[in-house]
This record gives C-alpha cells, structure tokens and sequence, in this order.
C-alpha cells in the first residue's frame, strides 16, 4: 500500500496529538508532534536565561538555534513517543504551565519557525508520517494527502486539558488553563509568519461533542478513503 503523508492542525488542546498519535500507531506510521519541538526550545530559552519575565533575548536564541538538537524516541511504557532535547528526556517538563505560557512568543519567531520547518520536512521526506501542528498542512506539507483541521470550543479544551493534568498528578487551575488556551489561541492566528488557518483542502472536524473514539473512527474513515 502506497505511504502517504498526514497532515493534523488545530487549536491549542483540542485532541489532535491523541487522535494522530493513535492512527499512526495502527498504520505503522511514524508520529510527529511538532508543538513539542517549540516547546523544546521554548524549554531551552527558559533554562539558558534567553527568556526572563516576558522578555526574549532573540539575538542569543538565533546563535544558538543550531545547538538545540530535538529528538523523539519510542517510550515502551506509554507505547507513544517521548521528547527528547539535547540527548535528555523532557516531554513532562515541557507540557509545565510555563512552558505553555511562554511557547507561543517563541513560535512567533522567524528564524525559529525556519529551523523547525526545515527539520519537520527531512523527518517527512519519505512520507508514511502523521504530523500535527498548527502549520503542516499550509507550510511544512502543503502536499500532504490527507489534511484535517480540528476544533472544539475554548472552554472544552481547557477541561480536557485540566483534566489531563489532574490524571499526572499535577497542580492545575481550570481558569488559568482556560486563559492560557484563549491567550495561545490569538497568539497563534495573528503571528505574521504561518499563523494557524485551515489549509484550503483540509478537512474540518469539530470534535467538541464526540469522544476519543468516535474521533480515532472519523480519521481511520478518512485515511481509508484516501490511500
Ligand atoms: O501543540 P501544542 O499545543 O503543544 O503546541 C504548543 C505551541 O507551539 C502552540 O500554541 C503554538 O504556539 C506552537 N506551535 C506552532 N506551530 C506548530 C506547532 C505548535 O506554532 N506547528
């Protein structure tokens, strides 16, 4: 069967990453979460003094953006992917509250944008990828096969998202979240280089009423009709 490319974007928390990560997982397709790689060097930034309070020292980060190597490794306990920066495993601490915070402002950046774009597209050449992101299927695959854009309202995702949270084990307010969510959610459709829209061809899925499953359906439906 011919190996095609997989394109997810949508909102901040609304379930893409579950739903990509579930179909590649039953395609044998390789699984990229790629907000994870701007987490990565939004955690960078954090922990090298490059971003303090709400100030951005983009000259250092631009020196340094060819020193922040982002790698994925299959995690056996979970069965999905763990994110790993500069050889050290950090997926739980770049889904923390300031990570998420202050991720948006780095996914502003230009030259940041670049970099991950240049990677996501070598980790995509030989197709058989599930992507998800906010720009895939508008600037890292335009051509991918299959496009999907998901939604949901704010104050669903902001529960699914506290609830996710709470299942860690981790401290977490509903309402911060719900602004977080609203805050990310403007950041990223008015940045000027590849805000988040709907690529022409995508299509779009709403899953604020349907469940995990229903949504795992919808995409094996989707990817079935297509290869
Ligand atoms: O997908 P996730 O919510 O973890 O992504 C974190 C943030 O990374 C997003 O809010 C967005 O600012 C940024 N992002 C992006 N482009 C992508 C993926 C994520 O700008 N392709």
């Amino acid at each position: 069967m011919k190996k095609i490319t997989i394109a997810i974007d949508g909102f901040s928390s609304c379930g893409k990453s579950t739903m990509a990560k579930d179909l590649a997982r039953e395609i044998g397709y390789i699984y990229i979460d790629s907000g994870a790689m701007y987490r990565a060097v939004t955690l960078y930034s954090i922990e090298n003094g490059i971003f303090t309070g709400t100030a951005i020292d983009t000259e250092t980060l631009k020196q340094r953006i060819n020193d922040i190597q982002i790698s994925f490794q299959l995690n056996p306990a979970t069965g999905r992917p763990d994110t790993y920066l500069n050889g050290v495993n950090v997926e739980d601490k770049i889904r923390s509250m300031e990570v998420s915070n202050k991720v948006s402002p780095i996914s502003t950046l230009g030259f940041v944008r670049q970099e991950m774009v240049k990677q996501q597209q070598a980790m995509g050449e030989r197709k058989g990828i599930v992507m998800d992101g906010r720009d895939i299927g508008t600037t890292v695959f335009p051509d991918a096969e299959l496009k999907v854009f998901v939604t949901a309202s704010a104050e669903i995702r902001a529960q699914r998202r506290y609830d996710e949270l709470k299942a860690k084990g981790q401290e977490a307010s509903y309402e911060e979240i719900l602004a977080n969510v609203k805050q990310r959610d403007d950041i990223d459709q008015n940045r000027e280089v590849s805000p988040l829209r709907k690529a022409e061809d995508a299509l779009l899925l709403d899953n604020s009423h349907l469940t995990i499953e229903e949504q795992r359906d919808w995409l094996r439906e989707k990817f079935q009709s297509v290869v």
